[in-house]
This record gives C-alpha cells, structure tokens and sequence, in this order.
C-alpha cells in the first residue's frame, strides 16, 4: 500500500527520520534497517535499533573494537532530526532511544483528525481491485456456526478495504452445484408431491432433507437410479430439471439473504456467484491445462502434477482436474474461478474467507493457478484462514446436542435472548419504550456475537461463549458500545453533536493524552488490518479505545460545574472526535453503535 501523504501516526513518520539518521550515521546501506519503533512503558516510543546494530557493525569489522549500543544509539541521536515532532529523546539502558511526543504535535495531528470527514485516514495511492470471496455456504447442506466466521470477517475485511479506497467486489462462492443435487431434486418432487411442501421442508431443515434423501438413495434401488439420471439431466442442462434446481438455490438464498440482514451482512443477490456460474467453462479450463502440458492423463482421469507437494508414495502429489467418468470437481472450479476474476474482473488481489481446514486445497490451488500462469497479471491470491468456532465445554468444534452442526440462525436466537435477559437484569428495560428496547436488543445480539468474532485472530479458534460475548465489562461489544453511548450523552447534554463540538483540544491530563495518543493510529490501524486482512486488529484497537475513554471520562469531568470554559469546549472535542472515530470503526466491523442502553 502506498499513500500520497503521511498519516497522523507518529511511527512511520519518526521510521523515516530515523532512517535518514541512521544512513547519515553508518552510510546509505543502513537507510533500509528498520529502527524497531515501539510504544513503550518508559516513554511514549522507544527506538530499539542500536543494540542490534552494534552487533551487525562488530559482524561487518571484526577488527574493530566492540561497539557500545549506548553509543551507537549517540551517534544516531546525533544525526536525528525530530524537533518538530518529539519534546525529548533520551538514551536509557544499554541503548534504548526514548522519545516523549511533543503535544503541540499531538494537538495538531489530532485537529487534522477533527478537521476531516475521514478522520485523517488516507485513501490508498494506488487503489487495486480486490474480489472478497466470504460465507460460500453450500445451498445442500445447513448454513452452520463455520459460515458465521466466514460472513462476519469477510464482511469486515471488504468493509475495510473499501474504505481504504479500494474498489472491492464481494462474492458470495455459494455451493451450489455438484452430485448432491440429482438426489435433492428427486427426494424433493417424492416428498413434494406437487404440494410445495417439499421446499419448505428444505428451508426449515436442509440438514435433516439431506440425510432423508441420503438414506433413500443408499437403500431404494429405482430411487438412486433416478437421482443418478436426474444428475445426468442437470449437469446436461434439462429445463424442467434447471427449474428445480433453482427452486432449491432461491429458497435457499432467501434463507441466508434474511441472516444477512439480520447480522446487517452486506452481501445480496447481486454478489453471489456460485460454483454453477462456472460450470459451462471446465471443460475449457481443462483443455488450456491439457494445451500446456500441466494436466497429464493418469489412471483414466486427468491430473496436475505438483513436485513440490509430495503425495502418499513419495512421488509428486496428483491433483484431479477431470474425474474418470469425464467430471469435473472442487479444483477445477476454483481454477475457473480465478481465470475469471483474473480475465474478467481484472482483480489485482483475490482474498479467500475460508476455513483453514481447506488450506491444503487452496495452497495446491495457488500452486496450480501460478504455473499455468493464470497470474500472469501480478494478481495475488491470499486464503484468509478462519479458525474453529468451539464448545466452551468440551473445547472442540462447537456442535448441537444431536451432534450436528448448530444452526446459524438458532444461534442469533440465542444471543436475541441472552441480551434480552441482561436488559431486564439490569433494570434498565423499564427506561425504554418498546421500540426502543427491541432495537437495543438487536443492536446488543448481534454487536456481540459480531465483535466476539472479530477479536480474535481470524485463523484462531474461539470458544462460542454467549455469556462471556453480551456482558458489558471486559473484551465485549457492550463495554465499547457502552463507551459510545456515554460520548453521545456527553455531547447531548452539552447541547452539541459530533460534528459542532469544535474547538482547541487542551491535552493537560494523562488520560486526555492517553486518548489523544491512540487516536492518532486509527488510521495506521486500517491501513495494517487492510494489507493483513485482519480485522482483529481494529476491533483490538477500538476495544482499547474504549478503554482509553472510560479512563478519560472517569478522571476529566466534562459537564460538572466549576469547570473552566475551555476546559469544557476542550473536552467535548476530544469526545467528539472520539466518538467519530468508534462509530466509523465499528461499523467497518458491522458493530451497532447504538445510541442509548
Ligand atoms: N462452499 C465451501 C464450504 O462451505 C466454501 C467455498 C470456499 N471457496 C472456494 N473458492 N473454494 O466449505
């Protein structure tokens, strides 16, 4: 990612000058050494660089004597240009640079911040088109507690990079095409019987139909004839067959289009591109392999071969492209679908939102699509890996108490309820009037189980604990939301909105600068949850903004009496631009920020 101007961040800007520094101090070979910038407790950055670049000097002359970091680091120092942005630089223990920010710098990034209606974020200089592949839940099986990850951080990860000024293009990968459907189709006009009653089986338990018509299938002769002619048909392109296949895709959609906007997912019809799209041009992908010699004949079917993965005897690991009964499956599809968002969609950067158990799949994937030079564009192909949503109580993959995958849908349920009874706990359910109260609710459930989700490392495992997701202390959508809302009060009671409460920020206090400080990376902060497709790493940094707040609003009254007017006006921007800052980063993470609870 580049940008056209520095951010209000202190550290790439201080990386920079001391960069400079050091290529002044050790010539231009050192310009390129990063200067290990952290936050630190003894100060408000540390530079860490000295101790690793006494050793790498020592290295380089050996005959030199032995370098003392603390006087590397003063050589550094030296030739350091900061007076602008850094108060003091002190050099403490065998060679830590300290640096104390100065607060009119901080004062001025921080009404840069206020000044712009995207709080100082830089668009990216050179916007790439990047397709989000997210959710692709399979239209035969149930949309499981697996596809909430999927949804809900993929659902971010586009947030983000569009607000980073990319041109982001969100697609649905659904599940809709292969064996399964010849079998579906003919259970469903069995069971139907020309009622329509079949479908609405379908919908209300996808899982349970599929197992029905799995166990005709296995035990009824003339049934598993007509599922294997009903496939022929399908994949032949038989109208009246198409029909029923579609019947099944759209009340599918319609199911996972209402989750959609029940968890505020911004995904619709217009973005779902499932396997079927890509069906008319296997056989065309195929033949390019075959053309290039990468697909060779082996045992009837066709297959890559791929000696840098090694199969079971040793050899190179085959990946079938063409099955021996003239099929096609998984990869070849996916294959497909990258010549077309290559040729096609012209994508620069293609990001998978998918479970890590695929991982194999797609490393085989990459490998294949790089050698038959489907990238020959630059185009980059990134599996985002998501971890298992686990059983609190057992600790492995989270499941019902039939043993089956627990439903999407029967999870929101059970956050709607828990947020329910934390309202009526509180006794804070008689303040509101009925609609207000449903909205919290909403907002509450779905914050929770959205935030919950996005805390954790996506490629990490989370145990799925609502109890701990809708309670309004600790690492929970409900303390950061609670933050906003006393923000927003402040402001209403102080007669201003977020937009009017202008004025010179004042950062006397502690926490004022805390706050002021960890304002100033939320930009820093989008820029490395877009390039990582991470989203943790915002709803890491709003969590602490939230923090920072709280320890702000307990210790700087704004509205008490007695308190000096620019004091006042001081504080009141500060929670302005706070809340400007947490309301835009949790809806990047589709987080309600609600406005009373
Ligand atoms: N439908 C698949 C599943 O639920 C996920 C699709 C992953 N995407 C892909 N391009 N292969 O497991």
């Amino acid at each position: 990612l580049r940008f056209t101007e520095p951010g209000p961040s202190p550290v790439p800007l201080l990386a920079d000058r001391f960069r400079a520094a050091l290529s002044a101090a050790f010539g231009r070979k050192y310009g390129g050494v990063d200067p290990l910038i952290r936050p630190s407790q003894h100060a408000d950055l540390q530079a860490n660089v000295a101790m690793a670049l006494a050793k790498d000097l020592d290295q380089r002359d050996p005959r030199e004597q032995k370098r003392d970091p603390r006087e590397v680091a003063q050589e550094i120092v030296d030739r350091l240009y900061v007076e602008d942005v850094v108060s003091e630089v002190r050099i403490s223990g065998p060679g830590f640079i300290n640096m104390t920010l100065s607060d009119e710098w901080i004062v001025a990034q921080l009404k840069r911040i206020s000044a712009d209606e995207r709080l100082a974020v830089r668009a990216a200089a050179l916007p790439q088109r990047v397709v989000v592949e997210f959710s692709s839940p399979n239209v035969a099986k149930v949309m499981h507690v697996g596809h909430l990850r999927t949804t809900i951080v993929g659902d971010a990860i586009a947030r983000i990079l569009e607000f980073l000024g990319h041109d982001v293009i969100r697609d649905n990968h659904i599940g809709d095409w292969g064996t399964p459907f010849g079998m579906l189709i003919e259970y469903l006009l069995d069971f139907e019987g020309g009622t329509g009653a079949g479908l609405d089986a379908f919908v209300s338990d996808t899982g349970a139909f599929y197992k029905a018509a799995h166990a005709r299938f296995e035990s009824d002769e003339e049934f598993a004839g007509r599922a294997r002619r009903r496939l022929v048909a399908l994949q032949a392109g038989d109208e009246a067959t198409l029909r029923y296949w579609r019947r099944l895709v759209d009340v599918s959609m319609r199911s996972y289009n209402a989750l959609y906007e029940r968890l505020g997912v911004k995904l619709t019809d217009d973005d779902v591109k499932g396997e079927s799209f890509y069906n008319e041009i296997l056989p065309q992908v195929v033949d390019e392999l075959e053309a290039n010699r990468l697909a060779v004949p082996s045992d009837g079917a066709l297959c890559v071969f791929l000696p840098e993965f090694r199969g079971r005897d040793g050899g190179p690991k085959p990946v079938i492209v063409r099955k021996s009964d003239g099929g096609y499956n998984y990869t070849t599809t996916d294959l497909a679908t990258i010549l077309y968002r290559v040729d096609e969609l012209h994508a620069n950067r293609i990001i998978y939102v998918v479970g890590d158990e695929q991982t194999e799949h797609f490393e085989l994937l990459f490998a294949i699509a790089q050698r038959a030079n489907f990238l020959f564009s630059g185009a980059v192909l990134e599996h985002a890996k998501i971890g298992l949503v686990t059983d609190p109580r057992t600790g492995s993959k989270l499941k019902s108490r039939s043993g089956e995958a627990v439903k999407l849908s029967e999870l929101l349920d059970g956050a709607t309820e828990r947020a329910t009874a934390a309202l009526i706990e509180s006794g804070r359910g008689e303040m509101f009037d009925e609609a207000t109260r449903a909205a919290i609710i909403d907002a509450v459930a779905v914050g929770a189980v959205r935030f919950a989700d996005l805390l954790v490392a996506r490629d990490s495992k989370y145990p799925f604990d609502l109890d701990r997701m809708i309670a309004f202390t600790g690492k929970s959508a409900g303390f950061v939301q609670y933050a906003g809302v006393r923000m927003k009060s402040v402001l209403r009671k102080g007669g201003l909105t977020p937009e009017s409460a202008v004025a010179p920020i004042l950062i006397g206090a502690k926490e004022e600068r805390d706050l002021a400080l960890h304002l100033l990376d939320f930009g820093i902060t989008l820029e490395q949850a877009g390039a990582a497709a991470e989203p943790h790493q915002l709803a890491g940094y709003l969590y602490e903004l939230a923090r920072f707040f709280t320890a702000f609003y307990e210790a700087c009254p704004v509205l008490k009496d007695g308190i000096d007017e620019e004091t006042r006006a001081s504080r009141m921007a500060l929670c302005a631009v706070t809340l400007r800052t947490l309301v835009t980063g949790l809806d990047l993470l589709g987080v309600p920020a609600p406005d009373r609870m």
